[in-house]
């Protein structure tokens, strides 16, 4: 069971996560704050489910998670401050927080891997999704989707980076309201960065990205490239050397 005091004792933001929701379960965190029919609408507003029975991820992949052991829940924002042209670094500023968290509170090492999974030890303890509604060219309501592995230790299914959870890489029960609380700090922090440099967010997050200059192969559907991951540009798309000749990627699994 979720202590909603407890997570509330460690909450030190002004606007993420003020509205707070929890629920027992839900389809997705993510399709239900996307969905204006369900009126949330308060920016920064946080939904938690114990249980997703439609969580998903990048390429509509299934995203597993046991009832109440891990963190998987969605932040809402639809204040116009964040919606700008380069909201698409919200993606970088959320899993750069997820990095930051763990490594305050465990000390454990983290990585990140284009375009925002967060790794331990080469296993992914963490992934993002990024979901939003536009009127025309103006995103008006935006999602990030975040799923954290904290206490599960038997993972079944079908993975592109094998999985990990805290409590594997720890040994250790871990307490999920001090690390949401410390999250939803922690984003908050990194918003107001991304507010003032949104450079500086990418920055953060290429520090951390140990793939940048390495040969690598980018998988699309049937679709594979090679070349050497050069850099990430302005607005978060990687950038794929091959042959003297820079090619952008939008989407895809980097490998290496
Ligand atoms: C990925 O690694 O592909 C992203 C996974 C994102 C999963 C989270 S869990 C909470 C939120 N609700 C969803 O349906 N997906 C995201």
């Amino acid at each position: 069971m979720f202590n909603l005091e407890n997570f509330d004792i460690k909450l030190n933001t002004d606007v993420i996560g003020r509205n707070f929701v929890y629920t027992e379960e839900i389809e997705s965190t993510n399709s239900f704050l996307l969905n204006k029919v369900n009126k949330f609408n308060t920016d920064g507003t946080v939904l938690l489910a114990e249980k997703q029975n439609n969580g998903h991820g990048r390429n509509n992949k299934v995203w597993y998670s046991t009832r109440g052991y891990n963190l998987t829940f969605s932040i809402l924002l639809t204040n116009k401050k964040y919606l700008s042209k380069r909201f698409n670094i919200l993606n970088f500023a959320a899993s750069l927080a997820v990095a930051n968290a763990i490594e305050n509170l465990y000390q454990l090492r983290t990585e990140l891997k284009w375009p925002n999974d967060v790794l331990v030890n080469g296993k992914k303890i963490a992934g993002i999704l990024m979901e939003s509604i536009s009127n025309g060219i103006k995103v008006e309501r935006l999602v990030i989707g975040i799923g954290i592995n904290v206490n599960q230790i038997l993972f079944q299914g079908n993975y592109n980076i094998p999985p990990t959870s805290l409590k594997l890489e720890l040994n250790n029960i871990i307490d999920r309201e001090r690390l949401l609380a410390e999250y939803l700090n922690n984003f908050e922090e990194t918003l107001n960065k991304f507010e003032a440099s949104p450079n500086d967010i990418l920055k953060d997050w290429k520090s951390k990205c140990e793939l940048i200059g390495e040969k690598i192969s980018i998988s699309e559907g049937e679709s594979i490239r090679y070349g050497i991951f050069d850099d990430i540009d302005e607005e978060g798309f990687l950038l794929l050397k091959n042959n003297g000749k820079i090619e952008k990627i939008y989407l895809g699994d980097v490998n290496i």
